[in-house]
């Protein structure tokens, strides 16, 4: 028997309902159900859609979780719940059903920043995170360069995305190419069978005078249009347009700024250890660039297994966990949803 507090995790903000329940900082289970299906004929996710698909899948997922961790709902000491960035309905689901519980249980809750969350779910891979470590966040509605001095109060915001989100920009290059949404995975795949360097795509926010001004921040949108354009263009002119080639080259051009962003911010803060998260550091390439180049500057990369990278409970869980260790004491019970918390606001606190 261990003595470490059994921490349970909600995470309802955008289209994946998780539960995950970890005990200090083991997992005992990660139960994921998704309305992704539900969105995918409208290309993108219906928040309204979203939000009543948290609320029937909430309580068969956290069954289904509690029987893979064997443990039972009174066991449970704290629980985590993600408060904010995401959809406004969709958060409101995760945190009503969080309160209900940390209520009838009678236990502490901690409203946490689902950002901030991507990064402590290495944690359970990987053990305690070194700080100060260095953060490259990339998923479908953030991409962000944090530099973490602590997972549960002290993160700094280095850069981000002056336009579309990294796994937005995956997702619309993709849909423009006519693959399913999300885009990310399949142009991941298809791009396995392209020529990286077959079309020299443009890398936004690295030229010398870019590199002043937006030192760590990343822009996609030009790289989208460049692809739109040059579809278009091809196709205009009556030419057969090899989708793996235009897939691997539009991969590479984000691949390639968001390693040199990260690796510079690295050097220039003087942090050895870099850890990326969210749903785009589930990328093939992007795994592989970023091993390439950590080792060649002598940094130490820690990334989630894909599983892990997309949103899920445990990691929410995992950054719950971390505030009990840290005798961080929970939030009463007056606090809200905010759908663009910052990431300075590591946890909520009441209203
Ligand atoms: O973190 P996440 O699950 O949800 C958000 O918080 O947004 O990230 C979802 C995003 C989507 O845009 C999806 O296309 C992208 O992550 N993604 C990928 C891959 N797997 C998921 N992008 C590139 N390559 C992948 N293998
Ligand atoms: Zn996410």
């Amino acid at each position: 028997m261990t003595s470490e507090p059994l921490v349970l995790g909600i995470e309802t903000s955008c289209d994946e309902t998780g539960i995950g329940i970890v005990r200090g900082s083991t997992l005992l289970a990660d139960a994921v159900a998704s309305s992704v299906e539900e969105h995918a004929r409208f290309g993108g996710v219906v928040p309204e859609v979203a939000s009543r698909a948290h609320l029937e899948a909430m309580l068969p997922t956290l069954e289904r979780a509690l029987a893979t961790a064997e443990v039972r709902l009174g066991d449970i000491d704290a629980i985590a719940v993600t408060a904010g960035p995401g959809l406004t309905g969709a958060l409101l689901v995760g945190v009503g059903a969080a309160k209900s519980l940390a209520l009838g249980l009678g236990i502490p809750i901690f409203g946490v920043n689902h950002l901030a969350a991507h990064v402590a779910v290495d944690q359970l891979e990987h053990g305690p995170l070194p700080e100060p470590t260095l953060a490259l966040l990339v998923s479908g509605g953030h991409s962000s360069l944090l530099q973490v001095s602590d997972i549960t109060g002290d993160i700094e915001a280095l850069g981000a995305t002056i336009d579309d989100a990294a796994g937005e920009a995956f997702d619309k290059v993709a849909r423009l190419l006519g693959l399913p949404f999300p885009g990310g995975p399949y142009i991941d795949l298809s791009a396995k069978s392209g020529d990286a360097s077959a079309i020299a795509f443009p890398r936004g926010l690295t030229s010398s005078q870019d590199m002043q001004r937006h030192r760590y921040d990343v822009s996609f949108s030009g790289l989208k249009t460049a692809v739109a354009r040059w579809v278009e263009a091809r196709t205009a002119a009556g030419e057969t347009i090899s989708i793996p080639d235009v897939a691997a080259s539009f991969q590479e051009a984000v691949v390639d700024v968001l390693m040199r962003k990260a690796i510079l911010a690295c050097k220039e803060r003087g942090v050895d250890h870099l850890v990326i998260g969210g749903g785009v550091a589930a990328n093939s390439r992007l795994r592989e660039v970023a091993d390439q180049r950590c080792a060649a500057a002598g940094i130490r990369l820690r990334i989630p297994r894909p599983g892990l990278c997309t949103d899920n409970g445990a990691m929410v869980a995992a950054l719950g966990s971390e505030c009990m260790s840290r005798g961080r004491p929970g939030v009463d019970l007056g606090f809200g949803a905010d759908s663009s918390l910052p990431i300075t606001e590591v946890l909520v606190t009441s209203a």
